[in-house]
């Protein structure tokens, strides 16, 4: 099997699908900003204060690289890495590219209920945060479009939705 790369807008459910998925399929599963963390032995948030976005791309892209290279597997990506450097084409020369297409809404609404510190969106108000996503969505979508498959989220606010979508994501892509 072709290694799989789970993309999307954060709070698109990468990470909780990914997860899933993997598990269903009985492979190993990545999360690039988890390899990231891993390899620098620091957050992504201390990575962006100390070299900021433009340092934290680079890393981003190499550690692509890495994980990309891996065969049968689950990797979901973050948020921007398809729209920087030819990313999105070398993903998609490698792997099965998946776009987790959410709405504003769903987004939003998947952001509040995480824990995770997300440099770009910190410190804004739910208003704000709507805005930024809908504006953030217009920009980023031509590269998340370049994916093979596009897949429809809803909002996984409980683990039968999120096995619900595994099994609807599996049908859809027929993996
Ligand atoms: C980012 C998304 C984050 C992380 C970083 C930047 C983005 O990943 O890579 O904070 O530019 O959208 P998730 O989408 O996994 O939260």
């Amino acid at each position: 099997m072709k290694s799989i790369i789970l993309l999307g807008y954060m709070g698109a459910g990468k990470t909780t699908i990914g997860h899933a998925l993997a598990k269903d399929l009985g492979v190993q599963f990545y999360d690039l900003d988890w390899y990231i963390e891993m390899r620098f032995h620091k957050t992504v948030a201390q990575i962006f204060q100390e070299r900021g976005e433009e340092g934290f791309r680079e890393i981003e892209r190499n550690m692509l690289h890495e994980v990309a290279e891996f065969e049968n597997v689950v990797i979901s990506c973050g948020g921007g890495t398809p729209c920087f450097f030819d990313n999105m084409d070398y993903m998609n020369s490698l792997c099965t590219t998946i776009y987790l297409k959410a709405s504003a809404e769903v987004l939003s609404a998947h952001l509040k209920m995480g824990r995770v510190v997300r440099p770009l969106i910190v410190g804004k108000s739910e208003e704000e945060l709507t805005a930024y996503i809908q504006e953030m969505l217009n920009t980023r979508e031509p590269f998340y479009m370049k994916a093979k498959h596009i897949f429809d989220v809803d909002l996984l606010n409980s683990r039968e939705k999120v096995d619900e979508s595994v099994k609807m994501l599996r049908d859809a892509t027929g993996i």
